[in-house]
C-alpha cells in the first residue's frame, strides 16, 4: 500500500491542481468516522449516527483539508505571504501551513474571542498574530480590503481552493458507507464548509466528462460517479450567531461557540443553495444545549471535540426528538474541531478535581464512594 500523504494526493484527479504541483501537506484528511454506540440507545431511537471527527486533522480541525489546497496554490503563484481573518481554528491551520511551505503568515482574531489552544497554534507556528478591537466580520471586512493593495493572497473560503480542499469530506464519508448518508449534519459560521460538503456531494454523483465551472476549462477533474444519492443537509447555528435561521446578519453576535461567532457569513447565500437543492433546514441550539451535547458526547462515547463542533450533534438531536428527522435514518455529523482546541470551556462546565491527602485510605474513600452511587 502506497503511503498516505493527504487529501491533495489522494483526490488530485478531482481537485484543481496540475499534476506536476508539489502538494503543501501535513498528511491532512483520512479522518474516522465513527459511529456513535451509546447515544442512540440512551435516547432510546433507531437511528445510525456517525461522527466524521475532524478533530483528529494535523492542527484539530477540518481547516487544514482547505489550507492544503489554498497555501499549495498560493506557493504555486508565487505567493510570499498568506492572510485570513479568524475565530481561531482558520488562523491555526494557516499558521501550520504557512510554516511547511515557508512562507509569511498574518492572522486577524477578535481580541479575547478564541479560545486558547487556537491562539497558542498561531504564536507557535510563527504567524504574525494582530488582534483586532472588532468580531470576525470586521477582521474578513479588513482582510478583504488589505488584500488589493498589499501583497497578501487570502486564505479565507471565500478563496475557493479552500472549499475545493473541504469538498473532500464527501467522498470519505461515502467511501466508508458506500453511498451518501441519508443525512449529513453541521455547525454553521462562515457558511464555507457547507458550502463545500455540498459541492463534494454534487460532484461525487456527477458523470459529466465536461470541463468543470470552477476551472473554466483549464483542468478536467475526472467524473467518475461513486455515490447515487446526496444528503439532506442540515445546518446548525448558535442561538446568539444565527443569521442564516433568522434571515438577517447579526449585528453583535454573541456564543460560548467562539468558532461561529459570526454575525454576517461570507457564503451565505451558497449555503442557502446547498439547503434548498438537498431538501434540509437551518435550525439554531441555545449555548446550554451546545455545552450539554459536548459533555454528553465526551461522556457516553469517548469523543471531544469543541463546542461549535457540538452544535451539529445538538440539533440532530433536537431535531430527532421533534420528530423532524425519521426513525431509520442514517445520519453523519461533522465534529469540526477537537475539545482540546478550548480547555477553558471544558474545564468550566466540568465537575472540579478532588483534593486529598496522599494516602491510601483517602483513595479507597473517594473510589468507595463514587461506586456507590
Ligand atoms: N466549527 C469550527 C470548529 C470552526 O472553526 C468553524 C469555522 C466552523 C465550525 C464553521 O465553519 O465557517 O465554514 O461555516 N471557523 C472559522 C475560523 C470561521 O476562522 O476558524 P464555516
Amino acid at each position: 500500500m502506497e503511503r498516505y500523504t493527504g487529501v491533495i494526493d489522494k483526490y488530485r484527479e478531482r481537485l484543481p491542481v496540475a499534476p506536476q504541483t508539489r502538494a503543501v501537506s501535513l498528511n491532512e484528511g483520512a479522518t474516522p468516522l465513527v459511529e456513535l454506540e451509546n447515544l442512540p440507545r440512551l435516547l432510546r431511537r433507531n437511528v445510525r449516527i456517525y461522527a466524521k471527527f475532524e478533530g483528529l486533522n494535523p492542527t484539530g480541525s477540518f481547516k487544514d483539508r482547505g489550507m492544503t489546497m489554498a497555501v499549495t496554490q498560493a506557493v504555486a503563484a508565487g505567493a510570499r505571504a498568506i492572510i485570513c481573518a479568524s475565530t481561531g481554528n482558520t488562523s491555526a491551520a494557516a499558521a501550520a501551513y504557512a510554516a511547511r511551505a515557508g512562507i509569511a503568515c498574518f492572522v486577524l482574531i477578535p481580541e479575547g474571542k478564541i479560545a486558547l489552544g487556537k491562539l497558542s497554534q498561531a504564536m507557535m507556528h510563527g504567524s504574525v498574530v494582530i488582534q483586532i478591537r472588532g468580531n470576525f466580520d470586521d477582521g474578513m471586512r479588513l482582510v478583504q480590503e488589505v488584500a488589493k493593495t498589499a501583497p497578501v493572497n487570502i486564505v479565507n473560503s471565500i478563496n475557493p481552493y479552500r472549499l475545493q480542499g473541504q469538498k473532500t469530506i464527501a467522498f470519505e464519508v461515502i467511501e466508508a458507507l458506500g453511498d451518501a448518508p441519508d443525512y449529513h449534519a453541521l455547525p454553521v459560521g462562515n457558511a464555507g464548509n457547507i458550502t463545500a460538503h455540498w459541492i463534494g456531494y454534487s460532484e461525487a454523483v456527477c458523470e459529466s466528462t465536461d470541463a468543470c465551472a470552477f476551472c473554466a476549462g483549464k483542468c478536467e477533474f475526472r467524473k467518475t460517479k461513486i455515490a447515487t444519492r446526496r444528503p439532506i443537509m442540515l445546518g446548525y447555528q448558535a442561538s446568539g450567531a444565527a443569521p442564516i435561521v433568522r434571515g438577517r446578519p447579526v449585528e453583535s453576535p454573541e456564543t460560548v461557540a467562539t468558532a461561529i461567532r459570526i454575525g454576517n457569513p461570507v457564503s451565505w447565500q451558497q449555503a442557502l443553495a446547498a439547503q434548498k437543492e438537498s431538501g434540509g433546514w437551518f435550525a439554531e441550539c441555545s449555548d446550554e444545549e451546545i455545552l450539554r451535547v459536548q459533555k454528553l458526547l465526551a461522556e457516553s462515547e469517548g469523543i471531544f471535540c469543541e463546542p461549535a463542533s457540538a452544535t451539529g450533534l445538538a440539533g440532530v438531536l433536537k431535531d430527532l426528538e421533534l420528530g423532524r428527522i425519521g426513525e431509520g435514518s442514517s445520519i453523519v455529523v461533522t465534529l469540526t474541531g477537537h475539545g482540546l482546541k478550548d480547555p477553558d470551556t471544558a474545564i468550566a462546565h466540568s465537575a472540579k478535581p478532588l483534593t486529598v491527602d496522599a494516602e491510601l485510605p483517602a483513595i479507597e474513600r473517594v473510589i468507595r464512594e463514587h461506586l456507590k452511587r
